[in-house]
């Protein structure tokens, strides 16, 4: 009897346990997914390179489809500020051309900072970021909000250790970047990366100018582009297809400037109230307009380089030399410019959900 019932337990026992190890040896034999990340084109129109305006090189960093899609993803997370109330994406708005519609942003205990959240726009052309051009590359720039006291108010350790811990992540770092190890570096690449793929080159102003569709702008907004590029000598400095020329200058908003702007970084007494040269691209979106974002609207703005400026500004930039009280436009003039401003937006740059949070 007994022996009887250990030759029907047996075989059950050896088939548990070979069933056992041979799930294990398959589980361990499984090779992991390869490390195989997915080379990302950046997308845009011809008459960009034409202009010969150059992507700045990243050669730490190349783009790939996984890389892109974590920083996307990391743009959006709450874990990176200190009581997970705050993503990039809280001062950066996607319908406001990732710019911050408040004057001054709050930071996650509501302490505010004195300068505005400028507008994220094809930065993979730019190669000095912050109004007062403090970081040389997205990848430096991206390691700042997440400590800055009056922004995320967290620090590297923490947010590595939330994403470490998180069930998704350790993946998402291993495809994008072949380790499941995370660092705060691959967490500034990952969202250098995304930030170098938000390009707008898809306004009425591009169908008229780069693509010769001169139907796509009006009358008026044609009168207002020769105000621009004439009498404002806005060309000057918001130039070319970036509709910045990427340099510093001090636009004369004040006689006496109270945000050193450049000269704080350089100590260099020339740079003084000078800031980097915003662009103008989905200008209509982004307001309040200057770095303190002392203008509500571009009625003001047009009315500053009109009749306010301060030709006594130090450093003062040359273009003002012969014009130091202002341009003195029209009425008619600004209307036309304030117009012609609008063809630089790009609805699609607002609205592509390859930029929105994944939902
Ligand atoms: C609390 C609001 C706030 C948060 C959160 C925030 N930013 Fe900003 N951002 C700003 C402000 C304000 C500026 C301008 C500061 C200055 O120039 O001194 C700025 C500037 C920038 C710039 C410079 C753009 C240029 O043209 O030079 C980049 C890039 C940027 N932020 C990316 C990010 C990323 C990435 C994150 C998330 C890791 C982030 N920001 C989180 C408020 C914020
Ligand atoms: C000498 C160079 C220069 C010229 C010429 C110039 N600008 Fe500017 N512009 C700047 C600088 C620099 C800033 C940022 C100044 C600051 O915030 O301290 C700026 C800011 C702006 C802003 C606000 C952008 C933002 O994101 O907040 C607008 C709008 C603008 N300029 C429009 C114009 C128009 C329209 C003209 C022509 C009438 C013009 N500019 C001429 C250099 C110039």
């Amino acid at each position: 009897m007994k022996l009887k019932k250990l030759y029907i337990i047996l075989p059950i026992i050896t088939a548990v346990l070979i069933d056992a190890s041979c799930r294990k040896e398959r589980t361990a034999s499984v090779p992991e997914a390869p490390y195989q990340p997915t080379a990302y084109l950046l997308q845009y129109p011809a008459f960009v390179d034409s202009q010969h305006v150059m992507v700045v090189d990243a050669p730490n960093n190349p783009l790939t489809v996984e890389g892109v899609a974590l920083g996307k993803k990391l743009f959006y997370e709450k874990m990176l500020s200190n009581n997970m109330s705050m993503s990039c994406n809280s001062c950066h708005k996607q319908e406001n051309a990732f710019s911050d519609p408040r004057r001054f942003s709050l930071g996650t205990d509501n302490a505010s900072g004195n300068r505005n959240a400028m507008a994220l726009v094809n930065l993979a052309w730019s190669k000095q970021f912050f109004w007062d051009g403090r970081r040389n590359s997205l990848e430096e720039q991206a390691h700042d909000p997440v400590t800055n006291p009056k922004e995320m108010e967290n620090s590297w350790p923490i947010v590595v250790q939330r994403l470490q811990n998180s069930s998704t992540y350790p993946d998402l770092f291993y495809k994008a970047f072949g380790s499941r190890t995370i660092d705060s570096i691959q967490v500034t690449r990952a969202l250098a990366q995304f930030e170098r793929t938000l390009v707008s080159y898809n306004s009425r102003f591009d169908r008229f100018y780069y693509r010769n569709i001169f139907s796509a702008i009006s009358k008026q907004e044609l009168a207002g582009f020769e105000v621009f590029a004439g009498l404002g000598r806005c060309t000057n400095c918001h130039a070319g297809v970036t509709i910045t020329d990427h340099s510093f200058r001090n636009n004369g908003l004040d006689a006496a400037p109270t945000d050193s702007g450049l000269a704080g970084i350089t100590r260099n007494p020339a740079d003084f109230g000078k800031f980097k040269v915003p662009t103008l691209r989905n200008i209509a979106l982004t307001a309040p307009y200057m770095h303190d974002g002392r203008f509500k609207t571009l009625e003001e703005v047009i009315d500053f380089y009109s009749d306010n400026l301060h030709g006594s500004s130090p450093n003062i930039d040359s273009t003002f030399h012969y014009s130091p009280t202002g341009f003195h436009f029209t009425a008619q003039q600004k209307a036309d410019l304030l117009a012609f401003l609008q063809t630089f937006t790009d609805s699609n740059f607002v609205s592509n959900p390859a930029f929105s949070e994944a939902k």
